[in-house]
């Protein structure tokens, strides 16, 4: 397995780009097999969720092909529409497939992904919401198999605000007899992409980016030609959060300021400056942060998948800090590795008391999952030493390349290959 190794203590300094959202790639793709034709999506970032996605394709027998950032997706037949548990297994997202295969071939057998590092995360609202629109869900074997032979709109209420959950209900929707109203819908920007990208399609979709969405059922869908996928929102604010847990002074392309809000009034209340640039935003970190609470909550609110690397910056303020996690029950797993490295925190249930400390120092840590691996990478950037981050496959489920981009603005970061 591949490994990072860190020398910390450099002010990072300069221009970084993001790549596009893997959030929103992954529906998108999804939305891909509700057409019968070659479907083309760009900026498509090249990370481990992506080919897993598009392995989950080619067994349903669609051919993928990658050039460049674009993604040719050739879906004029489903042979087989099934998620297996394998694939499902490494990537809960592989979920997103189920909406489309029941709105296209009228059945779709997908494994129930289990618990996950993070918790538990059902699935429950994803098969209510697909009863609702008419389809018959069995659990069968550890699968669900879903049939219907065509959907029909209707109204449902999610009892909790799901963000694949609502893209799947949205995508099945998207082909449904009549109208589909959903509520208590997710606001995220991806959601408000996928919508975009299926009204290229000839979808009728309003109210993305509320929580009320309504689609209005169409005949049928064209591919996708050519949509673009939003920037990468938590990229954007990791790299913002290594410019300032650094001190240093760092500009990122591609950051949407609007979809970024609640994370950099929290920079900014830890004595960031930040600033929109064009087509960018560019953070300059103080010497050491001042301490401040963060709650995680849906979007507009601060985004679950930043909370990791908030811990990993409030580590080093100069005070006590409360992080309460809201979305996940088991999201603190970076905790103990971020007190590896010297810091000061206790988590008890959905809550984490940060200490600042005035420095950190250099270990051996090991990543558990994405957001988790990203806060380890900052934390390594902070600290006084070498940071040596092993099992980094969970980084590379959702940043490309970061090693290479950390680097171009300054940090002394480098992959060490597994000789395997
Ligand atoms: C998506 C994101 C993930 C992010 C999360 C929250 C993708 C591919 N992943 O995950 O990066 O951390 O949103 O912003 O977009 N729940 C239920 N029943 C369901 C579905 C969800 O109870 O049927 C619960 C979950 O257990 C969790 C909460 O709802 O407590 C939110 O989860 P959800 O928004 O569904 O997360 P994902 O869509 O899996």
């Amino acid at each position: 397995m591949d490994k990072l190794i860190i020398e910390g203590g450099v002010a990072l300094e300069g221009e970084v780009e993001a790549g596009g959202a893997k959030n929103a790639a992954l529906p998108i793709i999804a939305s891909a097999l509700l057409a019968s034709g070659e479907s083309v999506i760009t900026n498509v970032p090249l990370l481990r969720d992506i080919t897993t996605i598009s392995k989950l394709l080619e067994t349903m027998g669609v051919n993928v092909e990658r050039s460049g950032d674009a993604l040719k997706i050739d879906a004029a037949s489903i042979s087989n529409p099934q998620a297996p548990y394998e694939l499902v297994k490494t990537m809960r997202a592989s979920v997103l497939v189920l909406g489309p295969l029941v709105a296209r071939c009228g059945e779709a057998f997908a494994s129930l992904p289990g618990g996950c590092a993070i918790g538990a995360r059902p699935i429950d609202l994803h098969l209510k919401g697909l009863e609702a629109l008419g389809a018959d869900v069995r659990l069968e074997h550890g699968y669900v198999h879903a049939t219907a032979k065509k959907l029909t709109g209707a109204k449902f209420v999610f009892d909790t605000v799901t963000v694949t959950g609502t893209e799947n209900i949205m995508m099945a929707a998207a082909t449904a007899q009549a109208e589909t109203i959903l509520e208590n819908a997710a606001r995220e920007p991806e959601v408000v992409d996928l919508a975009s990208a299926l009204n290229s399609m000839g979808a009728k979709i309003n109210g993305a980016g509320t929580d009320t969405i309504t689609i209005e059922g169409v005949d049928a869908l064209k591919p996708l030609d050519g949509y673009a996928v939003m920037p990468d929102r938590i990229e954007v604010a990791t790299f913002l959060a290594a410019g300032a847990i650094t001190a240093g002074d760092v500009t990122v392309r591609g950051a949407r300021a609007e979809h970024l809000e609640a994370v950099t009034s929290k920079l900014a209340e830890t004595g960031a400056e930040i600033s929109l640039e064009d087509d960018g935003m560019r953070v300059r970190g103080p010497q050491r942060p001042l301490p401040t609470d963060v709650r995680t909550l849906p979007f507009p609110g601060f985004p679950t998948d930043m909370q990791a690397q908030m811990m990993a910056l409030l580590s080093v303020a100069g005070g006590l800090s409360v992080i309460s996690e809201t979305i996940f029950e088991n999201r603190f797993m970076h905790v103990s590795e971020l007190v590896r490295l010297g810091a000061d925190i206790v988590a008890q249930g959905r809550s984490a008391v940060v200490r600042g400390v005035e420095n950190l120092d250099g270990a051996p840590v090991m990543a558990t999952d994405l957001r988790a691996s990203a806060s380890l990478v900052l934390a390594g950037l902070r600290a006084r030493g070498t940071t040596e981050i092993s099992r980094i496959y969970h980084l590379d489920r959702g940043y490309e390349t970061i090693e290479k981009k950390l680097g171009k603005i300054g940090a002394k970061i480098k992959r060490i290959k597994n000789e395997k």
